[in-house]
């Protein structure tokens, strides 16, 4: 490792902790040369892992529509950690997706106690009123609380049904006294990260969720059971191209051909066939090989990248025959910045992190506080250097406060030379980080009586 062994900051497999996220996780690393604009979060290294960004980097490259959907849990002051889902949020709408805020208000309520009016409170005051200081558009933004949203808990109940307790018991380490709110808010939340491809809530279309990494078992589950319902599968073939296989359940069989007794239905197949294969070749294939009896269809031409766009179509006709025709969901993972006393960020402990409404005074003494990774003595610092891996206003310049490639890299190389020392280092992190609040708090004086721009019709 370049660094004499140190974790560089600046690339994004620096850490072999988030190396073998992503390896455990079944996760992708983020390419930031494979994006069309990346940004900050993908140039730092601060966006690592991603399931399915391609699908979604398709849409951007084709003006083709996508959905972004995010949550927050209405409790507690809104601080830095939460921002930076806020920033992968705002970066996908800039690239053209729409945005959908779920307020947690029913997972709050049953995990937490806290009630819905009070979440509602919370939701609007705190966090919405941030993000649009943060910059979201409050034209493609709709914000919604799980507990006014039937689609949502319909959905959570209708897509239960494919999962079960052993599942649980897997994917969140669940068992006999674990409260049975716990079991509800991931069904919730499994509802809420499909929704928005509902026909009436914006229709069929990718959608992309940006998390902390902690979220993944979600998004595992959410996917997991989207692919359960789907009638139509697309697989890869093992010598090249896309194999279209019929997905057949007892609640799809007679739409699928398939008599009660378990014959395939010829004339039925073979009209199912005739408008899969219309469609892959409106998508421009003229190489298709169908075997209706089998179930299957051959594109021998298809590449991967062609399989999201042939599994869309597939959906659509699903769609139209009945079916849910639901899309996994695509996800990013950031990481997560250090808590300033070296632990992690929590809203419950004040000093390990910076509140967007912390004044400048708080926030100068958590900065003087915080961890650093100057030397013990100013002359071995001026000898071996800063290291910036462990130094918290290094890292809160690198993920929060200096949004200027060429000033952080400044820093970074002063600092690492032993010509800044870490009281300099936490002083420019002071000044970056004031401009930083007093804009926000700006913005917010702005935002005050518009935050209803930024609520779903069923929000208000
Ligand atoms: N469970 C999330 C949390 O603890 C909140 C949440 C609910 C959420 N629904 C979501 C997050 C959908 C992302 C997507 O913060």
């Amino acid at each position: 490792m370049a660094n004499g062994g140190r974790i560089d900051p600046w690339s994004s497999d620096q850490s072999t902790d988030y190396a073998r996220i992503v390896d455990q996780f079944g996760l992708s690393a983020v390419d930031p040369s494979s994006l069309p604009n990346p940004g900050i979060l993908h140039r730092r290294g601060i966006v690592f892992a991603h399931r399915d960004l391609d699908v979604v980097v398709g849409c951007m490259n084709r003006s083709d529509p996508f959905g972004v959907l995010t949550g927050l849990m209405p409790s507690g002051r809104m601080h830095l950690g939460h921002s930076m889902v806020i920033d992968q949020v705002r970066w996908f709408q800039q690239q053209g997706g729409d945005i959908t805020v779920t307020v947690a208000d029913l997972e709050a309520l049953a995990t937490r106690g806290t009630s819905l009016e009070e979440g509602r409170k919370t939701a609007i005051n705190e966090y919405v009123h941030n993000y649009a200081a943060l910059g979201l558009d409050p034209d493609s933004t709709n914000v919604y609380f799980q507990s006014s949203r039937p689609a949502v808990q319909r959905l959570a109940f209708t897509l239960g049904r494919r999962t079960n307790l052993s599942e649980f018991e897997s994917i969140y380490g669940f068992h006999g006294e674990t409260n049975l709110a716990h079991v509800q808010a991931p069904l919730v939340q499994v509802g809420d990260i499909i929704h928005p491809q509902l026909d009436d809530y914006g229709g069929l279309r990718p959608i992309v969720v940006p998390v902390g990494v902690d979220q993944d078992p979600h998004l595992r589950l959410t996917r997991d059971i989207a692919q359960k319902t789907n009638w139509f599968n697309v697989k890869q073939r093992k010598d090249g191209g896309l194999t279209v296989a019929l997905s057949i359940q007892d609640s799809n069989k007679s739409q699928l051909a398939v008599s009660d007794s378990g014959q395939v239905e010829m004339d039925s197949r073979m009209a199912l066939f005739s408008e899969i294969e219309k469609s892959v070749s409106d998508l421009g294939f003229s190489d298709i090989k169908l075997n209706p009896k089998h179930g299957t269809l051959e594109v021998p031409a298809a590449t991967a990248d062609d399989r999201a766009r042939i599994r869309m179509a597939m959906l659509a006709i699903e769609r139209k025959m009945g079916g849910m025709g639901l899309m996994p969901p695509c996800s990013t993972y950031h990481r997560f910045a250090v808590g300033m006393t070296g632990d992690k960020m929590s809203s419950s402990k004040p000093e390990t992190t910076i509140f967007m409404d912390d004044s400048v005074e708080e926030m100068s003494r958590k900065v003087k506080r915080a961890f650093s990774g100057g030397q013990p003595t100013v002359e071995e610092h001026r000898r071996v250097g800063g290291d910036v891996s462990r130094d918290v206003a290094f890292q809160y310049l690198q993920f929060f406060f200096e949004k200027d490639d060429n000033a952080l890299e400044e820093v970074k190389n002063e600092y690492e030379s032993g010509r800044l020392l870490a009281g300099e280092v936490k002083q420019i992190c002071i000044d970056r980080a004031t401009e930083w609040l007093n804009d926000l708090k700006e913005k917010r004086i702005q935002w005050e009586d518009r935050l209803g721009e930024f609520l779903a019709e069923d929000a208000i």
